[in-house]
């Protein structure tokens, strides 16, 4: 099972963080010794904390993305980590161009919740319903680990 868990969105200040702090929450209540980080695909808001309004919905619910800091994901990341999860299908592509013959390591993150029908992570960014996003994220969360558990 995968040790290591990369988290990849555009911008990596709404969707990835949020999955990496659900998970790292949920690893935590299930005893899971997991690495997880995350990273968006674009360079805009490198270095900077979640956007607020998707920190808020969070903390509503328990999870504290307020010191996660945004980075771009790069080809070592294929060296760094046992999986990769993209939240949609553009990611996916991104991060196809950017390690070509690595797609063993790619996912997207929805498959871990069939039951939802859902094939991507809308972005709450644009869509607005981050309550929304934080729904879809921990169904993800939970599937995801129900693999990786013991
Ligand atoms: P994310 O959402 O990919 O879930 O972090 C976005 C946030 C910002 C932008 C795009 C997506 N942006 O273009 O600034």
């Amino acid at each position: 099972m995968a040790q290591s868990i990369l988290f990849v969105c555009l911008g990596n200040i709404c969707r990835s963080p949020s999955a990496e702090g659900v998970t790292r929450a949920l690893a935590a209540r299930r005893g899971l010794d997991l690495r997880l980080d995350s990273a968006g695909t674009g360079d805009w808001h490198v270095g900077k904390p979640p956007y607020g309004p998707m920190q808020a919905a969070a903390l509503v619910r328990g999870y504290d993305l307020s010191g996660l800091r945004a980075r771009q994901v790069s080809r070592a990341d294929f060296d760094r980590f046992d999986l990769i999860l993209a939240m949609d299908a553009q990611n996916m592509a991104d991060l196809r161009r950017l390690a070509p013959g690595r797609d063993a390591q790619l996912r997207l993150f929805t498959d871990f919740a069939p039951e939802t029908g859902m094939t991507e992570v809308p972005d709450p960014y644009f869509t607005r319903d981050f309550t929304g996003a934080l729904d879809l994220i921990e169904l993800c969360a939970a599937g995801l680990l129900d693999q990786a558990g013991p």
